[in-house]
């Protein structure tokens, strides 16, 4: 009998050996595939200084999606097709935020943009859709508004141009072109312009490489957070985001604070008016007043579309002067379609197919928001086979499907011309698969605006200078990671192609 038991003994052993190892490997199986992760730092030091570039190489070997470890996260990476399934078809399972450090610092926690979806997120984030519409893309006569706002500052932007051509030949725009934007939304959301001249103005919204490089997804302080705790590299840069979260959000809440001060609501002037009338009345309802969340949500406007819309102009403005001859061509039919009598408009997009083309082949090939602001999962879900469970940490690789070869033919070649159809017309079906303003439920709210405003400053710089290239210094492709991809210094020279009495006359 004792024999008997110990025979017993060893096979229900054996048993309970195997049926863990057969739950582990069901477990794994379940879950994403995905590189080993190293000890307290996890798979961090891998991602380089391109995660997007590390993400795509990561597809060939584990498919779209695939699960890394930074510090002690988990973090599911969804690239091409799992992106609209999980976006798109679940999407309420995918809109969350992740509790990460630095979201809490921006606009003091009550983000639109940081912050998780919560029944208030939706009706902020509705409010907000329709308070930038109305200062937009709304009706013909708010687009009429924003394209002066933007013809206004293009003027002044190529007049300080033509200076610095004059004085140093060559210079750097990247300024100019941060101060030009945050001008334009300044002048929507405030009723106010700044010079360029304006050093205060320069401090604040000169930092954007600082705020994206901590808020982009794989930055180190949100998955490694005890960094935060002795001095070192990482505490800096945090303690700098942290500085200038504060100073932007007062920069900001003085705004709010002089329009609150003078507001009647029986005209609106700009948006932050319409905000405290839109935001103060839903407050109230829902018994939410003691929170500032005009401020926030001015801020998230103001914060969102400027740090973009420079970076856009930025590879704008570099991709014309690194192609020539795309810059001739796009001259070629604006001249044409637009007559050299008067400047480009709002009416005029329909006809400018070029233009569009080469707006969308600037999106497509930088894809300078490479991966979304990360996400997080709602409730325990599952994305093309794999198990993923509530609050899991998501990055939205969009870079992903804007350089898939089975969508686009030698996707690393910059080229236009691919969204023309064969008769001039904008291929329609292929500028949709461009995807930079993310999808679903998070889809960002400023993309007709955004894509308004790329048209009008593309149209109206090429109908009005040429601009070339130091050839001592020639226009590299490079850039720095963070929520956006901002490239590196270029150095440009701008010459009118007629005069300046256009602009005069349009924006006197
Ligand atoms: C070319 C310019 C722009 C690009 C490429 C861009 C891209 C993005 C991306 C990728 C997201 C994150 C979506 C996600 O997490 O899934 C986003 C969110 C957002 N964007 Fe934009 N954006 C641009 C301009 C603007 C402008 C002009 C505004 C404001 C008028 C704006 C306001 C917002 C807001 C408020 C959110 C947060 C939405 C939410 O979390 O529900 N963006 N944008």
């Amino acid at each position: 009998t004792r024999n008997r038991r110990l025979n017993v003994t060893c096979v229900t052993l054996l048993v309970s050996v195997h049926l863990f190892r057969w739950l582990r490997r069901q477990r794994s199986i379940s879950c994403p595939p995905g590189p080993l992760p190293w000890p307290v730092i996890g798979n961090a030091a891998q991602l380089g200084n391109a995660p997007h570039l590390y993400f795509t190489r990561m597809v060939k070997k584990y498919g779209n999606v695939f699960q890394i470890k930074l510090g002690s996260r988990t973090v599911v990476v969804l690239n091409g097709e799992s992106i609209k399934q999980a976006l798109v078809k679940q999407g309420s399972e995918f809109s969350g935020r992740p509790d990460f450090t630095s979201f809490k610092y921006i606009s003091n926690g009550n983000s639109l943009a940081f912050g998780t979806s919560t029944d208030w997120w939706k009706v902020h984030r509705k409010v907000a859709q329709s308070t930038v519409r109305m200062f937009s893309t709304g009706n013909p006569h708010t687009k009429k508004k924003f394209e002066n706002h933007v013809l206004s500052e293009g003027k002044e932007l190529l007049r300080l141009f033509l200076r610095k051509t004059k004085e140093d030949k060559y210079f750097q725009p990247m300024t100019y072109l941060v101060v030009s934007t945050a001008n334009i939304m300044s002048a929507v959301c405030f009723g106010k312009r700044y010079s360029y001249e304006d050093e205060e103005f320069q401090q604040l919204v000169g930092r954007n490489d600082q705020f994206t490089q901590t808020v982009g997804a794989g930055s180190i302080v949100d998955v490694m957070p005890w960094l935060q705790y002795f001095p070192n590299p990482i505490k800096t840069i945090f303690d700098n985001f942290k500085q200038l979260n504060l100073e932007f959000s007062a920069f900001i809440r003085d705004k709010v604070m002089e329009h609150r001060k003078t507001i009647q609501s029986s005209t609106i002037r700009d948006m932050t008016d319409a905000f405290i009338v839109a935001l103060d009345q839903i407050s109230d309802k829902m018994g939410l007043s003691e929170k500032d969340y005009v401020t926030a949500t001015v801020g998230d406007v103001f914060g969102a579309s400027q740090d973009t819309l420079s970076t856009a102009l930025q590879w704008i403005i570099l991709l014309l002067v690194k192609y020539p001859e795309i810059q001739v061509r796009l001259q070629q039919e604006v001249d044409k379609v637009v007559d050299r009598s008067r400047l480009p408009s709002i009416e005029d997009q329909q006809q400018l197919p070029y233009i569009m083309a080469f707006i969308y082949e600037v999106m497509r090939y930088t894809s300078f928001a490479p991966l979304t602001i990360p996400h997080s999962t709602t409730t325990d879900t599952s994305i093309m086979g794999y198990t993923v469970p509530k609050n899991a940490v998501i990055f939205i690789n969009q870079w992903s499907i804007n350089h898939d070869p089975g969508i686009w033919s030698h996707p690393d070649t910059f080229d236009p011309e691919r969204f023309l159809r064969q008769n001039g017309a904008l291929n329609k079906d292929l500028t949709s698969n461009v995807l930079i303003f993310s999808l679903g439920k998070r889809r960002c709210i400023g993309e007709e605006l955004s894509k308004l405003k790329l048209f009008l400053f593309t149209a109206l710089i090429v109908h009005q200078c040429n601009i070339t290239a130091d050839p001592a210094r020639p226009v590299m492709m490079g850039y720095n990671y963070g929520l956006t991809l901002k490239p590196h210094p270029f150095y440009l020279a701008v010459s009118l192609r007629d005069d300046m009495t256009l602009l005069e006359a349009a924006t006197s």
